[in-house]
């Protein structure tokens, strides 16, 4: 019976940690600190990142074509010179990015 409350514990404050940390951290919040660098605040990268990294506008036909779970997917394992952010974003994280990401493609 013990260890059994014990284990409840763990697992409500555990569940309470995750949903405080979700709600701290907005796609826009996640997107300003890891993704803004390279892709700029509006979703557009500035001209020389753009030009040294291959980073095409939110808003190209190219990117705005590509699936959510498409971007998920090479968010999470990198793709060309974008690092993979598998480790250093929850799956949750990586979600909520990319769809702030995919609201600036208008
Ligand atoms: C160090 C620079 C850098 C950072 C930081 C970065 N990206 Fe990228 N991103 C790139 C580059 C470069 C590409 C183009 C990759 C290619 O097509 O070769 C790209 C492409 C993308 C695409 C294009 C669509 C696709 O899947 O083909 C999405 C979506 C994307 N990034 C989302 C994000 C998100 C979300 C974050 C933050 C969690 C992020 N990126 C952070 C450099 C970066």
């Amino acid at each position: 019976m013990k260890i059994t409350a014990g284990l409840m514990a763990i697992a409500m404050l555990t569940a309470t940690q995750a949903t405080t940390a979700i709600a701290q951290n907005t796609g826009a919040d996640i997107y300003k600190a890891k993704c803004q660098s390279c892709h700029g605040a509006e979703g557009t990268p500035n001209p020389g990142i753009a030009k040294m990294m291959g980073v095409k506008p939110a808003s190209d036909p190219a990117v705005k074509s590509v699936s959510e779970t498409q971007m998920v997917a090479d968010t999470t394992n990198g793709k060309g010179k974008m690092p993979p952010f598998k480790g250093k974003l929850t799956d949750a994280q990586i979600k909520a990015s990319v769809d702030y990401f995919r609201s600036l493609a208008r």
